[in-house]
């Protein structure tokens, strides 16, 4: 983990309306798939808590620390434009960890966005995987390669892909059975990792608890640090 200043160079606006930044900053901090940073911007210091920025779009490479491309991060708040200056400590949490040998990578955005999963993608297609991704939400220009079906198509897909990347609002999680087409206490039949969306209020520094995710076997998981990308079968609510 580390801190350090970044700034912002550029505003972009997503197809689904999500607003996000490039930010200049350490390749250090550079989170993975479903990691994130906490920012906070020095010249709003009524923000004390920050914001937690999560790696969004399609970047061409986001490990190449040698030449990193510009990070986008969203979500960002409307005050911020070109110039802002960043304070930023990450990359924190646990993201998503795709098998070595990848070679169907399926995606579900379950959200309003799913701008969240689609760093997976340009990593899968450099392994030669197949890549679909399900989604009720806008997508934006996707290479060729990627193959875009509607959240309806899921229940006869289910057994294709070898990893599965879900982005979930946390209280989507006791209908997701359903969603998924799912019968009641089935799983689904690969490994799932799943991108909780709740609130990272204080982002493990105070140990708020605002981020509790119930496991199974009566226990509790931080999602500021143990996740936000959990492996489905350990969380409970579903
Ligand atoms: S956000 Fe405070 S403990 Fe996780």
């Amino acid at each position: 983990m580390h801190i350090d200043t970044g700034i912002i160079s550029l505003i972009e606006m997503g197809a689904d309306g999500t607003r996000s930044a490039q930010v200049d900053c350490s390749p250090k901090l550079i989170p993975h798939p479903g990691q994130y940073l906490q920012a906070h911007c020095p010249a709003e210091p009524d923000s004390a808590l920050g914001w937690s920025l999560f790696p969004v779009g399609l970047p061409s490479s986001i490990t190449d620390t040698d030449h990193p491309a510009p990070l986008s991060l969203a979500p960002i708040p409307r005050s911020w434009h070109p110039g802002t200056p960043l304070e930023l400590r990450g990359p924190l949490g646990h993201g998503f960890t795709p098998p070595p040998a990848l070679q169907r990578l399926g995606l579900i955005a379950l959200g309003e966005s799913a701008a969240r999963l689609l760093p997976l993608i340009r990593p899968a297609l450099a392994d030669q995987a197949d890549v679909v991704i399900f989604s009720a939400a806008p997508l934006p220009a996707m290479p060729p390669a990627v193959e875009i079906q509607p959240l309806s198509a899921l229940p006869e897909a289910l057994a294709w892909a070898d990893f599965w990347a879900l982005d979930l609002p946390v209280e989507k999680l006791p209908s997701l059975r359903q969603m998924l087409g799912l019968e009641p206490q089935a799983y689904l039949p690969r490994p799932v990792q799943a991108l909780l969306t709740l609130p990272l209020p204080c982002a493990g520094v105070g140990e708020c608890g605002a981020c509790a995710v119930p496991l199974r076997r009566k226990s509790y998981a931080l999602a500021c640090k143990d996740g936000p990308v959990f492996d489905l079968k350990q969380v409970d609510d579903w």
